[in-house]
């Protein structure tokens, strides 16, 4: 019977037999499947597993300094990288959503292979790759979803790197990650962060971003998620988010006419990604995550609720 200890316990002998004295290095990226095989390969390893957590501007409000932390606290051997105006430079003037995850994919790409090249003789890039990214990524070879959406962290190894993979999580479907997690004691805060796309807030920003959008969405982001964890409603979602639209339209403030910013806030429930449906969030909490967002976050006069499933609609807008 698979239970998370045997997991743990098999995969931990597994990993050692199959890396033995060399060196892995892994991507962080602040999610649960990528901080669960860290840990998984922190104990069959050690200090030979080199962690790079890279920033690349799009993360959440704040999330960049508290997750490394988190991190660090874990006893990982992490090192934490800026990167946010290498990857905002190649965004300026891009607003097609293929093409923002290609140039986000290709930085990131670059950051890491700069930094692996750092660590000597290292031989192993170690992926937090689940079941369902493996299903995904075949369907978008083929068949009639074929090219949807090139998710970039799955087979974006270029040739140069010249590194073997492992992915100790690639049987494994998302709550079994969570179990396996928290049998190894990890913090419920990590395990129960909800999905985050690897190009983040850019598919959030519908069309060509800067970084004053940016930081808007992050404040609005900021809001929302921070108001569904004071209202217990966080643990209740399967993946929520501010959504920037590229449309202006006219408000009131005091004796003033605005025309300023339209965000969607989006929360949806879901097992796998795969469908969703949108949560019945209070009107109570909707009327005063709505108002918190237009008071606090300047230029923003307008919050709408997306209340589309999952088909037709996608989770994310891009
Ligand atoms: P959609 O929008 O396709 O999203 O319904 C399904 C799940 O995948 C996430 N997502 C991504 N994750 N890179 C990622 O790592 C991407 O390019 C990407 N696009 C969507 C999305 O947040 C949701 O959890």
């Amino acid at each position: 019977d698979w239970t998370p200890q045997s997991f743990v316990e098999e995969t931990v002998d597994a990993l050692k037999a199959q890396l033995g004295n060399d060196k892995v290095v892994l991507g962080l990226s602040g999610g649960v499947d990528s901080s669960v095989a860290a840990i998984l390969l922190h104990k069959a390893i050690g200090k030979n597993l080199y962690c790079i957590f890279v920033n690349n501007g799009l993360l959440r409000k704040n999330e960049f300094e508290s997750v490394l932390k988190q991190y660090e606290g874990m006893g990982l051997n992490v090192k934490g990288v800026d990167a946010s105006a290498r990857f905002l430079d190649a965004l300026e003037d891009v607003s097609d959503p293929e093409l923002k995850r290609k140039a986000i994919g290709r930085v990131f790409i670059e950051v890491f292979d700069d930094e692996a090249h750092l660590i000597e003789d290292v031989k192993w890039l170690a992926q937090g790759t689940i079941y369902p990214d493996v299903i995904e990524s075949v369907s978008a070879t083929g068949g009639p979803s074929a090219t949807i959406k090139s998710h970039h962290n799955v087979g974006g190894l270029p040739d140069f790197m010249k590194l073997k993979i492992v992915e100790p999580l690639k049987a494994l479907f998302k709550d079994e990650v969570r179990r396996v997690g928290a049998s190894m004691g990890m913090d419920k805060d990590i395990l129960g962060r909800h999905p985050f796309p690897g190009p983040g807030l850019a598919i959030r920003i519908l069309g060509s971003l800067n970084r004053e959008n940016v930081r808007i969405l992050q404040e609005v982001d900021a809001i929302f998620i921070d108001n569904l964890k004071a209202w217990d409603l966080y643990d209740k979602v399967w993946q929520a988010g501010a959504i920037l639209l590229p449309v202006n339209s006219v408000g009131v403030m005091g004796d003033e006419r605005t025309y300023e910013k339209c965000v969607a806030l989006r929360a949806v429930e879901s097992t796998d990604g795969m469908t969703a449906d949108w949560v019945n969030l209070p009107y109570e909490f909707l009327q005063k995550t709505s108002n918190e967002i237009i008071n606090k976050v300047k230029g923003v006069n307008r919050v709408v609720y997306d209340i589309s499933s999952k088909p037709p609609a996608t989770i994310e807008w891009e």
